[in-house]
């Protein structure tokens, strides 16, 4: 195993480490079990779903038992439905026939959809059984894993229940990104990308130079761009865990992306490329509004590029409709979006209101792009 990477999440009592290195997953057991005092006799749930679990499960279970856990697995079907209090009844179910107590340690094997839900059962069964995440898609090893939102979906509001609560062990093994399908690994790299756009110049450049063999999974860097990437939202989180205000910087390119995924009812774009559009636009619109750029402007489409990513918006795509939908997200006030803009490549201010017509301007100049 090549040097693995540490990052520390200062949360005062609740700050714990993620751990970033191949192979990773064999030393689970051990690593969780220094953090927990002793793994002997304790009851580990493994959340899965039934792909995830033939892939890795048995590496996963086994490490756990050579450190003493006793452990069970709980397997949920995959897809962002599986996301509901109806699988957190499942999941409670579940605990309960095993007798789960305080000192049960609930493992959430998977990606997003996986960390977010066995991330909440954990956080309300019986006010918090211990967590550990192992994110298997890059979005969840990059994004999702570090933070401590941990919730599911209600009626059509994504993430409209849930809770904060952090883990007390992320592992990251990238090896497991091995059988991830190449779209999901890129659609990770979009969130990658926007970390050094909003927050670390240096960062960009590296992506830059390393994109192909970043998506090939090929990179020497790999592991330090995902731990790197890890390091700069957690950073973020600890200045403002509750996202009350700096922390809305990590929603560079969210506004327009999740308008576009609601569009286009979550079928046409990965959120890493809808997302990829989002940052384009809000790139657009600082321009409109002298905060960004063009040059800058230029560098992020660039970056994005290299990745494979498309930066034209769809013509096609009906821009008041667009409009009409970011007045709904929740991050707008009384009618105006607020942006995040990018001031320069490494550095993003959350904030800004723009109106209705300033971001029909920029999306129509999105919309003439060549490409
Ligand atoms: N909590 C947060 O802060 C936060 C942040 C961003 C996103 N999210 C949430 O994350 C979810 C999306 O997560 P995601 O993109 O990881 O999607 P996902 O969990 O749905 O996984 C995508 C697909 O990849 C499969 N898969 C996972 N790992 C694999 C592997 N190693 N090999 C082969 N196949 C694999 C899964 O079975 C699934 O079909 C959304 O629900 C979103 O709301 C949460
Ligand atoms: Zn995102």
């Amino acid at each position: 195993m090549s040097e693995m990477q540490r990052v520390r999440v200062g949360l005062g009592d609740r700050a714990y480490d993620i751990l970033v290195g191949r192979g990773l997953m064999s030393q689970l057991g051990q690593e969780l079990a220094v953090r927990l005092d002793g793994g002997a006799g304790r009851l580990a749930v493994v959340v899965s779903s039934p792909e995830i679990d033939a892939l890795y499960g048995a590496a996963v279970s086994e490490s756990l038992r050579a450190a003493g856990f006793r452990v069970e697995t709980a397997s949920v079907l995959p897809g962002e439905r599986t996301k509901s209090l109806a699988s957190v009844e499942e999941l409670y179910a579940k605990f309960h026939t095993l007798s789960a107590d305080r000192r049960t340690v609930v493992a959430a094997l998977g990606g997003g959809v996986i960390g977010d839900l066995a991330g909440f059962a954990a956080a309300t069964y019986t006010r918090g059984l211990s967590f550990v995440q192992v994110p298997t898609t890059l979005l969840a090893q990059v994004d999702s894993s570090v933070g401590g939102k941990t919730g599911v979906n209600f009626r059509n509001a994504k993430n409209l229940i849930g809770a904060f609560y952090q883990p007390h062990l992320v592992i990251i093994d990238p090896e497991m990104l091995q059988t991830l399908p190449k779209r999901e690994t890129r659609s990770g790299l979009a969130e990658v990308i926007k970390y050094g756009i909003i927050a670390d110049k240096d960062f960009a450049a590296l992506l830059g130079r390393e994109m192909p063999d970043l998506l090939s999974l090929t990179s020497s860097q790999l592991e330090y761009v995902i731990a790197h990437s890890c390091a700069i939202k957690a950073k973020v989180v600890e200045e403002d865990e509750r996202e009350d205000g700096l922390r809305a910087i990590l929603n560079f390119g969210h506004t327009v992306g999740h308008a576009l995924e609601s569009l286009t009812h979550y079928q046409t774009y990965t959120h890493g490329e809808a997302i990829a559009l989002g940052m384009v636009s809000a790139c657009f619109i600082g321009e409109e509004v002298s905060v960004t750029r063009p040059d800058d402007t230029a560098a992020v489409m660039g970056l994005l590029q290299t990745a494979g990513f498309w930066v034209r918006l769809d013509p096609s795509h009906s821009i008041p409709e667009i409009v009409r939908l970011l007045a709904w997200d929740k991050k707008s006030v009384g009618g105006a979006a607020r942006f995040v803009l990018l001031e320069e490549v490494g550095r993003a201010t959350p904030g800004h209101e723009v109106s209705g017509s300033v971001i029909a301007n920029a999306l129509a100049r999105q919309q003439n792009l060549e490409n």
